[in-house]
C-alpha cells in the first residue's frame, strides 16, 4: 500500500495558491472588462442553456441553488472584484495562516501601460510594494506576466493575432523584468495559451469572439513565439529568474481502453492540446507550469465519454488522482521540472474540496517517489473570484469571500489542507 505519510516532498517544495489580476483585483480596465459590460445581459439570459451544455446529463443538478446568481447580469461584471488590489496585505496573511510559502499572482498589463508606451508609476509602485509584502511575509512570489487580459489599445491593434504586435508585449516584458527582476525567482510568461486560443478564436465565445481557425492558428503560433522570445529577454535582464509558462494539461484516456480508434483520439487530443505548445517552447522553459483540472475519456470521434460523477459545480468531471499519470507523462516527455500552477474545483458547499486535495497530495507524493521533478503545488484559488464568462457564482476559493462586506472566511477544507502542509513540512 502507498505510504500515507507523504514522505516524498522535499523541504523546499512550494506550497501555495494562485490568482490572476482580473479575477481578484477589482476595477481593471482591459478587453475583458469592456466585453463584460457589453455582454452581461445576454450572459444572464443564456445562463441555464450554457450550463446545461456543460453537463452531459442535461439539467445541472445544482441549478436551483445557483439560478439566482447566474441569471443576474451583475454576476457577469468583474467590477470591484474582491478588492484584492486594496486588501492584498490581508490576503497574503491568509496564505501565512494556511502554512503556505508561495503565491502565484499576475501583473495587470493594462494598469502598467494604460496607454501605449506610457507607464503608470503608481501601478509600478503598487506591484513593487506587493512583491515586497509577499517577501516580508516569507511567501515566494510566482509572477505571471499575461493571464489573458490585455490593454484595450493592444486589443484594438488585433492583440496576439498579429505578429507585428508582439513587440508591444516585449516592451512590457522588459519593463517588468527591469523593475522587479532582481526580486523574483519564478516568472510565468503566459497562462494557458491553449485555452485562450480555443475559447477566444475557435469556439469564439470569449473576447474578441473570432471564430476562425486560421486566426486561431496564428494566435497559438504567435503565443509560442512570444513565449520563446520573452524567455530570452527575461534571462538577459534577470539571469537568475526561473522562467516557464502555465499550460492547461488534461489527462486523457481511451473510453474503451482496447479500441485502437479510441486510442487514436487520445493521441490527437494529447498532441493538439497538451504537447503542441510545449513542443515549440521546450528549449525555452526552466520549468513547466501544469494547470490540471480534467481527466477525459474519449470515444473514436474525439467526444468526451466521461463518467457522470463526481462533478464540480461547473459540471466538470473530477478525477484528481489522474494527476499522477499526467505528471509521469510530462516528466518522461520533457525531462524538465514541473510546478503545479493551478489545480482545484468549483465547490461552493465545500463538499468535495478536501477529497480533491487529499487525492492530489497522494498523486503528487507517488509521482515524487517515481522520480518526477515536481517542485511545487499552487491551488486554484486562494479566494473566491471572478470566473471569466461564468462570472461570480463558481466558488474556487480555499477562502470564501462575502462580496458585500468583503469579509474573508477560511473554508473547512482549507483548514484541513493547512494541517497537511504543516504535517509534511515540520
Ligand atoms: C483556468 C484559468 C483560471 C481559472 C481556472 C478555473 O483555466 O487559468 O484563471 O479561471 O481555470
Amino acid at each position: 500500500m502507498h505510504n500515507d505519510k507523504r514522505t516524498n516532498f522535499p523541504k523546499d517544495f512550494l506550497w501555495g495558491a494562485s490568482t490572476s489580476s482580473h479575477q481578484v483585483e477589482g476595477n481593471t480596465e482591459n478587453q475583458w472588462s469592456a466585453w463584460e459590460k457589453a455582454h452581461a445581459e445576454q450572459l444572464a439570459q443564456d445562463a441555464q442553456k450554457r450550463l446545461a451544455h456543460l453537463y452531459t446529463l442535461g439539467k445541472p443538478p445544482s441549478w436551483e441553488s445557483l439560478a439566482l446568481d447566474a441569471t443576474d447580469p451583475a454576476n457577469y461584471i468583474s467590477g470591484t472584484g474582491v478588492n484584492h488590489y486594496e486588501r492584498y496585505k490581508e490576503d497574503i496573511s491568509l496564505l501565512r495562516s494556511l502554512n503556505m510559502n508561495a503565491f502565484r499572482f499576475s501583473i495587470e498589463w493594462s494598469r502598467l501601460e494604460p496607454q501605449e508606451n506610457q507607464w503608470d508609476e503608481d501601478a509600478i509602485e503598487h506591484y513593487r510594494a506587493y512583491i515586497a509584502e509577499l517577501k516580508r511575509q516569507h511567501i515566494e512570489p510566482v509572477l505571471t506576466l499575461w493571464h489573458w487580459t490585455i490593454p484595450i489599445w493592444f486589443a484594438d491593434k488585433g492583440g496576439f493575432a498579429k505578429k507585428q504586435n508582439l513587440s508591444h508585449f516585449y516592451r512590457y516584458v522588459d519593463k517588468v523584468a527591469e523593475e522587479f527582476g532582481t526580486e523574483l525567482q519564478y516568472v510565468l510568461i503566459l497562462n494557458e495559451p491553449n485555452v485562450y486560443t480555443l475559447a477566444s478564436y475557435v469556439v469564439g465565445f470569449w473576447p474578441p469572439e473570432q471564430k476562425n481557425l486560421l486566426t486561431a492558428f496564428q494566435v497559438f503560433h504567435n503565443l509560442a513565439l512570444a513565449h520563446n522570445h520573452a524567455y530570452k529577454r527575461l534571462k538577459n535582464i534577470a539571469p537568475t529568474v526561473q522562467v516557464g509558462s502555465a499550460i492547461a494539461l488534461a489527462q486523457t484516456y481511451a473510453h474503451n481502453a482496447h479500441n485502437p480508434l479510441n486510442k487514436l483520439s487520445v493521441y490527437i487530443k494529447d498532441y493538439m492540446w497538451n504537447w503542441w505548445f510545449l513542443n515549440r517552447t521546450r528549449h525555452h522553459l526552466d520549468f513547466i507550469g501544469v494547470n490540471f483540472y480534467s481527466a477525459d475519456y474519449l470515444d473514436w470521434r474525439l467526444r468526451q465519454k466521461n463518467p457522470e460523477r463526481p462533478h464540480s459545480d461547473l459540471g466538470w468531471y473530477m478525477e484528481p488522482g489522474a494527476l499522477y499519470d499526467l505528471l509521469l507523462q510530462v516528466d518522461q516527455k520533457y525531462h524538465l521540472p514541473t510546478v503545479i500552477t493551478e489545480n482545484g474545483l468549483a465547490d461552493e458547499n465545500d463538499t468535495y474540496r478536501k477529497w480533491w486535495i487529499e487525492q492530489t497530495l497522494t498523486a503528487m507524493d507517488k509521482a515524487l517517489a517515481s522520480g518526477v521533478r515536481l517542485k511545487g503545488y499552487l491551488h486554484w484559488s486562494l479566494i473566491d473570484n471572478f470566473e471569466w464568462a461564468y462570472g461570480w457564482w463558481p466558488k474556487f476559493g480555499l477562502v470564501e469571500v462575502d462580496r458585500i462586506t468583503g469579509k474573508r472566511k477560511v473554508r473547512k477544507s482549507a483548514e484541513w489542507f493547512a494541517k497537511q502542509i504543516r504535517g509534511i513540512t515540520k
